[in-house]
């Protein structure tokens, strides 16, 4: 129906007569003639409806925003003046000879305009509307080739992309299932993946030697600014590999696409951390290294203080004692410094000490602190000193489980840096590796998998690795990109022996491994070879890399934090013959949805 798109008309068409299709995006009726911005997927172009082409001027007439229509015009140039430079398509415009009127457009619930500002509720009702937007647009077409990119490099690197499947039974990575009852074989339930992870095992043990999957991944889990109940991963797995052989390609792969989509050159190699010296220094598993500020142990300085929020933590081996020193952080004022001190409460800390220099060289006197009263002076000397203290400097303090001190000192790391200012632009990836292999569950002290059961725990001997779960390290590794856990993954275990210790410790019986994941465990025994993957959070990547501010604005249809559909109003109440069907007694009325 067209020859061009109304985004791609430029001066090299001048003098053609071209065909456009698009959208009215807007009309203006300027003195006996009317201008249309028309718009299809690529951009917009100016065309122009004369009153001496009596025909076309009276369809121009009746047109309306959003409005669907076909041109046939000649491209001329602007006439002087009203050139629009913040147009690719500003130099010229389209004289209309023939239009064609291809549907009308009930008046649409906001306007197409990039700076609109719409709620979200109403943008994901109309979403094909909120989809016309230019950045929406955008960003749909900028994960196309993000998603093209990746399978270009993984076809060039020898892998099969193969489907797995999306009824299947449960494939634990710490998340609840989503349920799809079975109708032929009723009381009987189907799992939706919360990835593909024991299928993409199989498939190494099939000889399939090298996967990829662009997969959706369903976890019924509370909802974040960067999470989704249904999301996609770009899924990998490799046999005859060890960390190095997947850390090499995943590299490749993402420096492909910051090189090609994005124009920037990532470090070869990224660097590596330790999950040990990334909770040290920054209090998180997912650093962001752009922010130059870091956590200082001061423990071994405070334990006989008699300020007893420093010395018992101090005693506790449970627990943590750690500065945040804040350079420039007089430019804090004090309602921040207050403020900060109920921040931290989120995160479960009971208070925020802190430490002004005013004066370094003044020794205590140029000190402003609530806490110096509790503290011997040579301790306050030590703790400058360990903290490489300098006037105009602030020192943060947090006294508490090594948990709690974590989460609220890393938290307000981040915060205090966006604050002043100082966190740098720019990509800063990092392999964060050495994960422990279990973590204790808080309530009931369990023990859990740190990533999932088939990770590879770095020490081969199942006998040593029941001696001290707590300190076995894991062969995971996170690939994390500004403080984002973009993508993680391991190498496997493929030794039934081992792989049956761990499930063992993780407290599943013989009958319960088998029922919950016997095909696994049989398929280990028949020739598993040695393998090992990771998955990329593909929407966390383009969210990164196009800069939204939310995973729902690279999504097409993306679900609320309530977990709903406001385009479809899924989930929704079914048919009592449906529920029949299945064999569903529902003995809980369904909460009322707010329109
Ligand atoms: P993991 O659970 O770490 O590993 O998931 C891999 C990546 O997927 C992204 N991600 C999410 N993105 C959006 N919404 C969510 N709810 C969500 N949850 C996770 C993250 C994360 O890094 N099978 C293993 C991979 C492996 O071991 O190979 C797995 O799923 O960016
Ligand atoms: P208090 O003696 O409770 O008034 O506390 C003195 C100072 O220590 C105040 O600035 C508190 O905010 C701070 N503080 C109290 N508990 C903690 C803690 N667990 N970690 C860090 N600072 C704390």
């Amino acid at each position: 129906m067209r020859t061009h798109y109304c985004g791609q008309v430029t001066e090299s068409l001048i003098g053609q007569t071209i065909e456009l299709c698009g959208w009215v995006h807007r009309r203006r009726d300027h003195g006996g003639v009317i201008f249309v911005d028309l718009r299809d997927r690529e951009g917009r172009v100016q065309i122009v409806f004369h009153p001496e082409n009596v025909a076309a001027f009276s369809v121009g007439e009746s047109l309306r925003n959003e409005f669907v229509i076909k041109i046939v015009g000649l491209v001329r140039h602007r006439p002087e003046g009203t050139v629009n430079p913040d147009l690719f398509t500003g130099a010229v415009e389209v004289l209309v000879q023939e239009v064609t009127l291809l549907n009308r457009a009930d008046p649409v619930p906001f306007r197409i305009d990039e700076h609109q500002e719409v709620s979200e509720d109403v943008r994901l009702r109309y979403r094909y509307i909120d989809l016309r937007r230019p950045e929406m647009a955008q960003r749909i077409a900028f994960r196309a080739k993000v998603t093209r990119t990746m399978r270009h490099y993984l076809e060039e690197h020898g892998f099969y992309d193969v489907e797995t499947p999306i009824l299947t039974k449960s494939t634990p990575e710490g998340a609840r299932d989503y349920l799809v009852p079975s109708r032929v074989h009723p009381g009987e339930f189907y799992a939706l993946p919360q990835s593909p992870q024991i299928f993409k095992q199989l498939l190494m043990v099939a000889g399939i030697d090298r996967y990829y999957q662009l997969a959706r991944c369903f976890r019924d889990e509370d909802l974040r600014a960067d999470r989704q109940p249904e999301f996609t991963q770009l899924d990998l797995e490799m046999s005859f590999i060890e960390e190095k052989d997947i850390q090499q390609i995943v590299e490749g792969l993402t420096r492909k696409l910051f090189a090609e989509l994005l124009n920037v050159t990532l470090p070869d190699p990224f660097p590596h951390m330790t999950y040990a010296e990334a909770m040290r220094r920054f209090g998180v598993d997912k650093p962001d290294l752009r922010n130059p500020l870091e956590l200082v142990d001061i423990g071994d300085i405070v334990q006989n203080v008699e300020f007893k929020v420093f010395s018992d933590a101090a005693k506790d081996s449970r627990c943590r004692v750690a500065a945040l020193p804040v350079p420039g952080g007089d430019k804090l004022s004090r309602k921040m410094i207050d403020d900060y001190g109920t921040f931290v409460t989120i995160y479960g800390a009971k208070g925020l000490a802190y430490i002004k220099v005013n004066d370094r060289s003044a020794g205590k006197e140029g000190l402003q602190s609530p806490i110096l009263k509790f503290l011997p002076d040579d301790v306050v000397e030590n703790i400058l000193v360990r903290c490489n203290a300098k006037t105009g400097d602030v020192i943060f303090f947090g006294a508490d489980t090594a948990k709690v001190v974590n989460e609220a000192l890393g938290a307000l790391r981040l915060k205090v840096g966006e604050d002043l200012g100082i966190v740098d632009g720019g990509w800063r990836p990092l392999w964060v590796v050495d994960f422990p292999m279990f973590e204790r569950e808080s309530l009931t002290g369990r023990w859990q998998s740190t990533h999932h059961p088939f990770t590879a725990p770095s020490i081969n001997d199942p006998e040593e690795l029941l001696k001290d779960p707590g300190q076995a390290l894991s062969r995971a590794y996170d690939l994390v990109l500004n403080g984002s856990e973009i993508g993680g993954g391991s190498i496997r275990i493929n030794n039934i022996a081992l792989q049956n210790t761990v499930f063992k410790l993780l407290g599943f019986t013989e009958e319960q491994a088998h029922a919950q994941f016997g095909h696994l465990i049989t398929g280990l025994r028949m020739g598993a070879p040695p393998h090992g993957g990771l998955a990329f959070g593909l929407d966390r990547v383009v969210m990164m890399m196009t800069g939204a501010t939310s995973i729902r604005d690279v999504i097409a249809f993306p679900k609320t934090q309530s977990a709903q559909c406001p385009l479809t109003q899924a989930p929704s109440v079914v048919d009592t013959q449906q529920l029949i069907d299945l064999g569903i007694r529902i003995n809980k009325p369904a909460p009322q949805k707010t329109e």
